[in-house]
């Protein structure tokens, strides 16, 4: 019994503690992640004060793009929770946001990519979480497939490797 109450009155203090220093830890607001403009696919053409970007508490991020066929995120299989596909040409694939391959079309609703895509920072590094469109990868002959588009890739990471962004109008 006194074993008991002991073990307890520890456990107590144990989560008393962990509860005090996490939200010492939120109150800090820093992010561990870096600058996400330099994984902008268009960094040399592109102003980096042209993106729609604003940095929040933490890490906390807007980054505003309209969905596009030139909207998306590119990853590598290596560096993804997803298995590469058995017939992929090439380690890399884009995490879409429409179907429409129209280069020169206007860009349609804004999202912020970081809800959108459910980018999360992680060791120093950001990863997509969600899939809405799901992926397109090169398949044999370089031929562009899609797969995941019923949200079956949904909570597994994907290193976000370099991003294209279609500014709102
Ligand atoms: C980027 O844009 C800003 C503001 O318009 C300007 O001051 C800066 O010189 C530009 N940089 C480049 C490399 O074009
Ligand atoms: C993100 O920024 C856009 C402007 O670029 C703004 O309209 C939108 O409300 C912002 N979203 C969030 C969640 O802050």
């Amino acid at each position: 019994m006194n074993w008991f109450i002991f073990l307890s009155i520890i456990l107590v203090s144990f989560f008393q503690e962990g509860y005090c220093c996490m939200k010492i830890r939120r109150s800090v607001d820093i992010c561990d992640c870096p600058d996400i403009r330099d994984r902008d696919d268009n960094r040399n053409e592109i102003n980096k004060t042209e993106l729609w970007y604003t940095e929040g508490p933490g890490c906390a991020r807007n980054l505003s793009c309209g969905i596009h066929y030139r909207t998306f995120l590119a990853f590598n299989f290596h560096e993804s929770e997803i298995p590469i596909p058995d017939d992929a040409a090439d380690p890399f694939a884009l995490i879409i946001s429409t179907l429409e391959e129209d280069y020169d079309a206007p860009p349609g609703p804004t999202v912020n990519m970081f809800s959108y895509y459910g980018i999360i920072c992680e060791n120093k590094d950001w990863y997509a979480t969600i899939y809405p469109i799901g992926i397109r990868y090169y398949g044999p002959d370089y031929n562009g497939k899609f797969v995941g588009g019923g949200g079956e890739f949904n909570g597994l990471k994907s290193r976000v490797w370099l991003f294209k962004c279609k500014n709102p109008l």
